[in-house]
């Protein structure tokens, strides 16, 4: 055959060449463009042979051939390594390896069990709005009009006169419950509120409560106290015991503070009570007459108790963080210990 003709069987054969091996491209490369041996430089060398008239043909059609090739072959190895990545994604026979589930927030495992602690006594949940209005935060609750938490200071208003305001304790809930329902009455309300305050490792102006209401003929200190020792025993440990130190808050009367006895040494005095035995839970009392009667009760017929507490203080007890931020920086690191 001439040699042109032999060069325009070859364009011809790259042209129509095709594979679905990579090593087969490999090859179809080296025998045209390898320097030693290939097809390619054994054309050129022919080109001192080739008849004047020729030359310029030839060398157009060699030009032409290695183009020819070199393309074939960056376009193959392409879509052949593109083809072995998309197939590899969707191997249907690799094993199978475990969806990555989240964890739940160490507030929303406390308030889960707090939640399940009062169902079993008998407690309902409620809610009430984060925005609220003075009556149900402050003028339901018996504070008095020049109480400091009604400052700007304090809390944070939306709007004055009338006052409109983010929830400074979960306590306005009870005033909601009491507009609703009639006794008895036996609810907890979970919730988040809002305090003007500077953050650091003690305070925050978010976090999140509980509050508990129960108002029923011939509701006692008593109890309230064992009450609250039934919560402490089931949320902390068998062992745990409880103490209650007179307090003041406008919406009880009496009012006490409650502590629940140190989980690390037991009363004995350490490092995380600061060596007092106890650790401070929650605040409670016996819901002031007051309080009843602004929200349409007979304090003659009934009476009850209430408390309220802090969830991240809990959670910073029950698993010994040190630092109340940490519970919004929703760093992983921190997060994945609560798996
Ligand atoms: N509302 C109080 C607070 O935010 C906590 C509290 C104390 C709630 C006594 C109560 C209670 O229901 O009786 O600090």
């Amino acid at each position: 055959m001439d040699i042109l003709e032999q060069v325009k069987a070859y364009l011809k054969e790259t042209k129509e060449f095709t594979t679905d091996k990579l090593d087969e491209v490999e090859a179809f490369r080296i025998k045209f463009l390898s320097k030693k041996s290939g097809t390619l430089v054994d054309l050129f060398k022919q080109f001192k042979n080739i008849e004047a008239k020729h030359k310029k043909e030839y060398g157009q059609l060699l030009n032409e051939l290695k183009d020819s090739v070199s393309d074939k072959v960056e376009f193959l190895k392409q879509k052949l390594t593109q083809e072995k990545d998309t197939n590899q994604k969707i191997d249907l026979s690799l094993p199978y390896s475990g969806v990555e589930t989240g964890s739940r927030h160490p507030v929303s495992l406390v308030r889960d069990e707090i939640i399940d602690i009062f169902l079993r006594l008998g407690y309902n949940i409620s809610e009430g709005p984060e925005i609220e209005d003075d009556e149900h935060v402050f003028g339901r609750l018996n504070f008095p009009l020049n109480h400091p938490a009604r400052d700007m200071q304090d809390t944070f208003f939306i709007e004055k006169n009338p006052d409109i305001l983010l929830r400074t304790h979960t306590s306005s809930v009870q005033v909601r419950v009491m507009d609703n329902a009639k006794p008895p009455i036996r609810t907890i309300s979970p919730g988040r509120v809002f305090r003007n305050e500077a953050i650091s490792a003690r305070a925050h102006c978010i976090f999140h409560q509980i509050e508990g209401l129960y108002i029923d003929e011939n509701v006692s200190f008593a109890d309230l106290k064992h009450s609250l020792l039934y919560f402490a025993k089931e949320m902390f440990d068998e062992s745990a015991q409880i103490r209650l130190r007179p307090s003041y808050f406008p919406f009880t009367e009496p009012s006490a503070e409650v502590d629940v006895s140190c989980l690390l040494c037991n009363t004995k005095g350490c490092n995380v009570c600061k060596h007092t035995g106890w650790l401070e839970i929650l605040g409670c009392g016996m819901v002031d007459p007051n309080v009843l009667e602004s929200n349409g009760i007979d304090s003659n017929k009934y009476s009850g108790f209430a408390f309220g507490m802090g969830l991240e203080r809990i959670a910073m007890l029950k698993y010994g963080i040190n630092d109340l931020r940490h519970f919004f920086e929703n760093d992983l690191r921190f997060l994945r210990q609560f798996k």
